[in-house]
């Protein structure tokens, strides 16, 4: 059968290792979908910058939807970020011109998700998401396949790497905020504006998508209460610790008598609990469901190879064909969130 033929729009971090795991999983790949996957064509803003990558014979866009709208593409890779702008304008025009889509992109899910999710679905395309939530951890797949038959009651977790990356920092080596925020930036694990990080809102975006996909409910990335870790100071980490506790970023939803509750904000966890020890860029994700009971996922939440790794596993189900439904059930079936009072 023809190969899929791919159209990569951003070359950072995560753009950059999609490329050489797809290069060395090449065979791997093909005979896992049963048909190659070729990259065709690339779309960045700078196009000097060495990337330890081999872009020999790829066909370079400046203008991601143009690249989105080429003819020789039949699966859109959307790596540059952002909830509007050039993003968005590639992803539609990508569903628009009937080629599916794989992104990472947890900022543009959150604000426009369903509206995308609509759109794949009535061009009869992919939107696959694995890589937008917990980086390699796959939640995304978990919760709308198998999880598929239970009642989701409660999701919650560590959803962003840089945050966990800085709590863990400053509380064993007593090193400054600023220090391990600049740290992670360096490693790759923040976004662009690391503002997004340490306010929370890039969990929030994160927590948006895992609640719709657990509830079966409609993205309501507004109903989020968002605290972040700017304000955190080592004398907060050294009390805690005092009092047998750690800080932890968590990002929780659950389903109460009144509604869907929806929360960010750091939290005293009892250095005793499995989610306590968590350290590093590593995330992990709880869901109390009515069969399965609970289950915990921890792994790399933030990195090049771990994101693409995920990444990688939607393009894979693209060539294969089964990428199935973005949220595993079609957009009109989706429920209205109805948000409950915080409690706290
Ligand atoms: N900046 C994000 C994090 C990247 O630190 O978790 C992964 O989404």
């Amino acid at each position: 059968s023809q190969p899929l033929r791919i159209g990569l729009a951003g070359l950072g971090t995560v753009g950059a290792s999609v490329l050489k795991i797809l290069q060395r999983q090449e065979n791997a790949l093909a005979a896992r979908c049963g048909r190659a996957i070729r990259v065709v064509a690339v779309s960045a803003r700078d196009r000097k910058r060495d990337r330890g990558v081999d872009l020999g014979g790829l066909t370079w866009f400046d203008d991601p939807v143009a690249l989105a709208k080429s003819d020789d593409v039949d699966c859109v890779v959307e790596l540059m970020g952002g909830s509007d702008g050039p993003a968005k304008a590639a992803v539609e025009a990508a569903l628009s011109a009937g080629k599916h889509v794989v992104t990472a992109n947890k900022a543009l899910l959150a604000a426009h998700g369903v509206a995308l999710a609509e759109l794949a679905e009535s061009k009869g395309v992919a939107l696959a998401f694995e890589a937008s939530s917990a980086g390699g951890i796959p939640i995304v797949k978990a919760l709308r396949e198998a999880l598929a038959g239970n009642n989701v009651s409660r999701i919650s977790g560590i959803l962003n790497g840089t945050c966990n990356y800085i709590l863990s920092r400053m509380e064993e080596e007593g090193l400054t905020f600023e220090a391990c925020l600049k740290d992670a930036q360096r490693l790759g694990y923040a976004e662009a504006d690391p503002t997004f990080d340490v306010e929370g809102f890039d969990t929030a975006h994160k927590l948006a998508i895992l609640t719709s996909l657990a509830f079966g409910t409609r993205i309501d990335a507004e109903a989020i209460h968002v605290e972040g870790i700017s304000a955190i100071t080592p004398l907060d980490l050294k009390m805690a610790d005092d009092l047998g506790y750690r800080i932890k970023l968590l990002g929780v939803a659950e389903r109460t008598k009144t509604g869907i509750e929806q929360r960010v904000h750091p939290t005293m966890v009892p250095k005793s609990s499995a989610i306590a020890q968590v350290m590093g860029v590593l995330n992990a994700v709880s869901v109390d469901a009515d069969a399965v009971r609970e289950i915990t996922l921890v792994g790399p939440g933030a990195g090049g190879d771990p994101t693409a790794s995920a990444v990688v596993a939607d393009i894979a189900d693209v060539a294969r064909g089964t990428a199935g439904l973005p949220f595993g059930l079609p957009v009109a079936r989706l429920e209205e969130a109805k948000r409950a009072p915080m409690q706290r």
